[in-house]
């Protein structure tokens, strides 16, 4: 049955970081993506503080139609995802296959994603922290 294990073996797709692509050998099938840099806020000892974090914008997913429908774009987002989770980089899903079909298919990537919360939390943290340092004694 070699034909169906043939079928069965998942693509190999690799890194062309030169181009700021995971694609296909054949470099038909990619995904984009763009390296920027992010605040985000991390909880360290107790102590909400700002990190500065590499962001992997995941901003476009490519498969020419003879091959589409077979999983190969999940095929490169998992390969992407990996890289950005073992580089310690969170994922901006721009995106609409990552952002609507793959992660809401394979949710347990959702903890790399970079939130839109967490930008409010940087502003709030920002803003309760002008408070406290201007904070007049009549309200301590
Ligand atoms: N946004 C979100 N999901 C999409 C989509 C899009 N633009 N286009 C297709 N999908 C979904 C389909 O609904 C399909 O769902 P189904 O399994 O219920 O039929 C699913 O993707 C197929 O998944 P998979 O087999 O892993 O994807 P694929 O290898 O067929 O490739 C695309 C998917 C989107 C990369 C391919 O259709 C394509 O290259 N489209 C043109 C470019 C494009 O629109 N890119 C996405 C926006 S950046």
């Amino acid at each position: 049955m070699v034909g169906t294990a043939e079928a069965a073996a998942p693509p190999a797709i690799v890194r062309n970081e030169k181009d700021g692509r995971f694609e296909t050998e054949d470099k038909q099938a990619f995904l984009q993506y763009h390296l920027r840099d992010v605040t985000v806020l991390a909880v360290e000892g107790g102590q909400a503080k700002e990190k500065k974090k590499t962001a992997m914008d995941m901003v476009h997913t490519y498969v020419p139609r003879r091959k589409r429908g077979l999983g190969l774009a999940g095929h490169l987002c998992v390969a992407a995802f990996t890289h950005a989770q073992r580089n310690s980089m969170i994922v901006i899903p721009t995106c609409s296959y990552v952002s609507d079909t793959f992660l809401p298919r394979n949710p347990l990537w959702n903890s790399l994603v970079y939130k839109e919360e967490r930008k409010s939390c940087d502003c709030l943290h920002s803003l309760l922290s002008l408070f406290r340092d201007n904070i007049s004694p009549a309200f301590e």
